[in-house]
């Protein structure tokens, strides 16, 4: 009451100077809007940048690295704006939303791509990748620079690769050791069709679905299993509906980061250079991270005490490649012999 009091005074008080000595209150409301802040705002560049993980992910500490350093390098002439789990976009819609510029960036998953562009199946092989650093290899080498290439070609603009992890995988009831316990189970998937082979060659069936659907899908129950990184069964709260998590480590989830090619062709030089060795430097800074955030959100579940954590020892593990073993020879049709080959040279390095 006493502050509505105050402002009222206040607003009569100038109403009244007004009056008395004769000057125009329009005058004074545009001279308190101008602020020297506001100036250029026309110039500026916003990049809506739209993703569907939680911010404290590497994917969400990725884009918050790309935006600081995009900001700092251009005075602030260049905004990114992050809309984090979906806020804006979701798996079902944010390509389309970049192809047709309502957002200027996205980070899907690669197998987010497979179906439009095959030659990104290679990357969700199941045991493609048994250390980080061969992963680094694959992004950053030949099979990297050709799924660029191939994207390159439509209004989507690949801009680098993004790390997560290494995927788990997590269970109703049954705890996963063996292929066979895998039978009879319904897995969420992500739209690529060599996870999809992945599930068959375990005797499990499978439901496309989009991430930000998973949690309510293994509530309901219409779905017993998923697989994802330590950081996103975490900040998703996948252990809540899940009894077991295996550490198989048996595929690896990274992202592409994609901008529009019209938006970026109308860019200028230096906005470009400096966009483009921002993201060199955030790709760099989460490969690093990305690490130590998917071990902490392990160590964070196992806090939880609400899911029981199983480790494949390298007899499992044995098993469980040889029984993927299938998918391989069916993948090779889409990915073609060459870029086959490239994996086979990173991994027998
Ligand atoms: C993501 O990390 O972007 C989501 C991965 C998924 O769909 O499982």
């Amino acid at each position: 009451m006493r502050t509505f009091a105050l402002i009222s005074l206040f607003i009569c008080s100038g109403v009244l100077a007004a009056f008395v000595f004769g000057f125009d209150l329009r005058d004074t409301v545009q001279t308190l809007e101008y602020d020297d802040e506001q100036e250029g705002l026309e110039d500026q560049v916003v990049i809506k940048f739209s993703h569907v993980t939680s911010e404290h992910t590497p994917k969400g500490l990725a884009a918050r690295k790309f935006a600081e350093l995009v900001e700092e390098r251009t005075n602030g002439t260049v905004s990114v704006e992050i809309y984090a789990n979906g806020a804006l976009y979701n798996d079902q819609d944010e390509q389309q939303a970049l192809k047709e510029n309502r957002v200027q960036m996205i980070a899907p998953a690669t197998s987010k791509l497979t179906s439009e562009y095959p030659g990104f199946q290679i990357l969700d092989l199941p045991y493609a990748f048994s250390s980080y650093e061969e992963v680094r290899k694959a992004y950053e080498g030949t099979i990297g620079r050709t799924l660029l290439a191939e994207l390159n070609k439509s209004e989507m603009r690949g801009m680098g690769f993004w790390y997560n992890g290494f995927k788990q995988m997590t269970s109703t009831s049954e705890s996963l050791l063996h292929p066979s316990d895998f039978e009879r189970m319904h897995f969420r998937r992500m739209p690529s069709p060599v996870i999809e082979r992945q599930f068959q060659a375990l005797d499990a069936s499978t439901s496309l679905l989009p991430f930000n659907k998973t949690y309510e899908n293994l509530h309901v129950e219409f779905i017993n299993g998923q697989e994802n990184t330590t950081s996103n069964i975490y900040t998703k709260k996948l252990y809540e509906t899940q009894d077991h998590l295996t550490i198989s480590n048996h595929g690896y989830l990274g992202y592409i980061v994609l901008t529009n090619e019209t938006f970026w062709k109308n860019l200028s030089d230096e906005q470009r250079e400096i966009i483009e060795t921002s993201m060199e430097d955030a790709t760099e800074w989460i490969r690093r991270h990305s690490i130590e955030t998917n071990d902490a959100h392990l160590r964070e579940l196992k806090r939880t005490d609400s899911i029981s954590i199983h480790y494949l020892n390298q007899e499992q593990q044995n098993i469980w490649r040889q029984a993927l073993e299938p998918v391989y020879i069916e993948t090779e049709a889409f990915v073609g012999r060459e870029l086959m080959q490239e994996l086979d040279q990173i991994t027998d390095q």
